[in-house]
C-alpha cells in the first residue's frame, strides 16, 4: 500500500540548519575528529615507547641485582639488606630493590637522590610481598609519595626467594601528561581557527548564491501577466560562469529568463495581433452594416406595395442589423481600450451626465420607477464624456432590461474623499451568486430568454469595467433579491 506522503508547508516545523552553519559545523567536527585521532595515537605511542625504554632499564637493573646475589658473600641462610642491591653501581635514584621469602618475610628499600637507601612503609612492603614471580615487567601502584612503579619479580638463583626490582613511572607519566595537554591545547586552537576561517570562507563562497537568489526575487516581483513586459533582470556575468556550481545556477537562471522574456514578447505580439484584428474587423464591418440597414429602411419606406411576410422579413433584417451594429461598436470600443489607445481626457460634470442618462432611461423604460440623487456641488472627473455616458447608460439599461416592470431604480452620485461614486441600485430579482463573480467579463450574461429577446450581448458590463479601469477607477457589484447595486468609483478631477 502506498501511503500518502505527508506534505509540510514551507516555514513550518523545526527550522532547518542553514547551508552556511552546516558547512562550518561539519568541517569543525571533521577537524575535531582528526585532532582527537592524532592526539590519542601520538600520546599512546609516546607512552608505549617510554614505558618500553623504562622496561629495558628495569631488566638491566634486575640482572645486575641477580649477578650480585650469585656472587654473594653473605652468610648462608642470612638475608642481605636491601641497601646492598641498591648500592650496586648504575642503579638510579628512586630504584626499589628487595628480597621476599616464600614464608612472607621481606627486606626492601628505595634508593634516595643522594645514594642512601630509605625504607618503605609496611603497606608498601605488603604490596611487594604479594607479587608473584612472573619475570616480566608489570605496573604496580605503591601509593604514598612513590606513586606508580614498573616492577620485575624474578627468583633468587640460590634460594628461590623473590628478587624484586622497580623503577618509578613518575617521569614517564609527567612527560605523557605534558604531551596530552599540548595536543589538547593545539587541537582546541585548531578547531577554533578552522571554525572562524571556515565561516568567513563559506560566507564569501555563498555570496554569489545570495545575488542569484535576489535576482530571482526581483523577477518574481515583476508584473508579467499582462501588457508589454521588459524583462531586463539578469544574473551578472561574474555569477553566471558555468565553471562554478553557483555559476551554473546563475547561467541556468539567465537562460530561463531569456526564455521567459521571449515567450512574453511572443505572447504580447500575438495579443496585439488579435486585438488589432478585432479592431480592424469591427471597423470594416461598420460600413456594410450601415448599408444593409440603409437599404432595408429604404425598401420599407419606399412606398411600394410589398407582401406582409416580406415586410416582416425586412423589418427583422433592419432590427438585426441595428443589434449587430451595437455589437460591432462594442467590440471596436473594447479592442481600442485594450490597445490602450489614447482617448479624450476632459473635465466631465458627472451630475449633468447622470441627469441626462436617467432622463433617457426613463423615456426608454416608462414601466420602471426612476430616481436620481446627487450632491449640490458639481462633481467633476477627467475623462471622455461619451464613454462615461456609455458606462452610466449601460448600468441603467441593465437595471431596466434585466428587471420586471415596476422595479424602482435609483441612480446616485456622491463623493468620498477624492473619489466620485456612482451607484445604480434596483429592487429587481438580483444576480445569481455564481454569475456575480464574473459578470464584468466579456460575453457573460444571464441565460434568461427575456434578456436574449432584449438583445443581450454580454458586453455591456465588460465595457463598463474597461472604461472605468482606463480612467483609474474601480467597478463592483453586490446583489441580493430586491437590492442590486452597481458601484463605480472614479478619481475626481482634482486628483486625476
Ligand atoms: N441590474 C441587473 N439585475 C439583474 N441582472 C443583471 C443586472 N445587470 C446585469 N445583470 C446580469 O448580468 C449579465 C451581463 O450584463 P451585461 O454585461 O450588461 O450584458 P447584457 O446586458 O448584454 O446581457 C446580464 O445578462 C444579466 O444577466
Ligand atoms: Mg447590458
Amino acid at each position: 500500500m502506498i501511503r500518502p506522503r505527508e506534505v509540510k508547508a514551507p516555514g513550518t516545523g523545526r527550522p532547518p540548519l542553514s547551508l552556511r552553519k552546516r558547512l562550518v559545523l561539519g568541517s569543525a567536527a571533521l577537524i575535531a575528529l582528526a585532532a582527537i585521532l592524532i592526539g590519542v595515537v601520538s600520546v599512546l605511542s609516546l607512552q608505549g615507547f617510554l614505558v618500553g625504554r623504562l622496561d629495558n632499564q628495569l631488566l638491566s637493573a634486575s640482572s645486575r641485582s641477580q649477578g650480585a646475589l650469585e656472587g654473594r658473600q653473605f652468610d648462608s641462610g642470612q638475608r642481605p639488606p636491601a641497601r646492598d642491591f641498591l648500592a650496586l653501581p648504575g642503579q638510579s635514584a628512586g630504584t626499589i630493590a628487595g628480597l621476599a621469602s616464600s614464608s612472607g618475610e621481606i627486606v626492601a628499600g628505595v634508593l634516595g637522590v643522594k645514594g642512601g637507601a630509605s625504607s618503605l612503609t609496611s603497606e608498601q612492603l605488603d604490596t611487594l610481598a604479594g607479587l608473584d614471580q612472573i619475570n616480566e615487567p608489570i605496573t604496580v601502584s605503591l601509593g604514598g609519595d612513590l606513586g606508580d612503579y614498573r616492577m620485575i619479580v624474578s627468583s633468587d638463583p640460590v634460594t628461590g626467594d623473590s628478587l624484586i626490582v622497580g623503577l618509578p613511572l613518575s617521569d614517564v607519566q609527567a612527560t605523557v601528561l605534558q604531551l596530552t595537554i599540548l595536543v589538547a591545547g593545539i587541537g582546541v586552537l585548531a578547531i577554533a581557527v578552522a571554525a572562524i576561517a571556515g565561516a568567513i570562507a563559506v560566507r564569501f563562497a555563498l555570496r554569489p548564491l545570495e545575488r542569484v537568489a535576489s535576482t530571482a526575487t526581483r523577477v518574481s516581483e515583476l508584473q508579467l501577466d499582462r501588457g508589454a513586459v521588459a524583462l531586463a533582470e539578469r544574473v551578472s556575468l561574474d555569477d553566471a560562469d558555468p565553471r562554478t556550481e553557483v555559476g551554473q545556477m546563475g547561467s541556468a537562471l539567465n537562460r530561463l529568463l531569456e526564455h521567459v522574456a521571449s515567450a512574453l514578447t511572443a505572447r504580447q505580439a500575438s495579443e496585439d495581433k488579435v486585438r488589432s484584428f478585432v479592431a480592424d474587423a469591427s471597423h470594416e464591418l461598420r460600413t456594410p452594416l450601415a448599408s444593409i440597414r440603409g437599404y432595408a429602411e429604404l425598401t420599407r419606406r419606399g412606398g411600394h406595395e410589398i407582401p406582409t411576410d416580406v415586410a416582416h422579413a425586412i423589418g427583422r433584417i433592419e432590427a438585426e442589423s441595428v443589434r449587430m451594429t451595437g455589437l460591432v461598436e462594442s467590440l471596436l470600443l473594447l479592442a481600442r481600450l485594450d490597445e490602450s489607445a489614447p482617448f479624450e481626457h476632459r473635465a466631465v460634470d458627472v451630475s449633468q451626465l447622470l441627469i441626462e442618462a436617467v432622463g433617457d432611461a426613463a423615456v426608454a423604460g416608462p414601466d420602471h420607477e426612476w430616481e436620481l440623487q446627487f450632491p449640490d456641488d458639481a462633481v467633476v472627473v477627467t475623462g471622455d464624456s461619451a464613454r462615461l455616458h456609455q458606462v452610466v447608460a449601460n448600468l441603467l439599461a441593465n437595471a431596466r432590461i434585466h428587471t420586471p416592470a415596476g422595479t424602482s431604480v435609483t441612480a446616485s452620485l456622491s463623493t468620498e474623499g477624492s473619489r466620485a461614486i456612482i451607484e445604480v441600485r434596483d429592487t429587481g430579482p438580483g444576480i445569481a451568486a455564481e454569475l456575480q463573480a464574473k459578470v464584468f467579463e466579456r460575453f457573460v450574461r444571464g441565460d434568461s430568454s427575456r434578456s436574449r429577446a432584449a438583445g443581450s450581448t454580454g458586453l455591456g458590463l465588460a465595457i463598463v469595467a474597461a472604461v472605468v479601469e482606463s480612467l483609474g477607477g474601480t467597478s463592483s457589484v453586490s446583489s441580493e433579491p430586491g437590492n442590486t447595486v452597481f458601484r463605480v468609483e472614479l478619481p475626481t478631477a482634482a486628483t486625476a
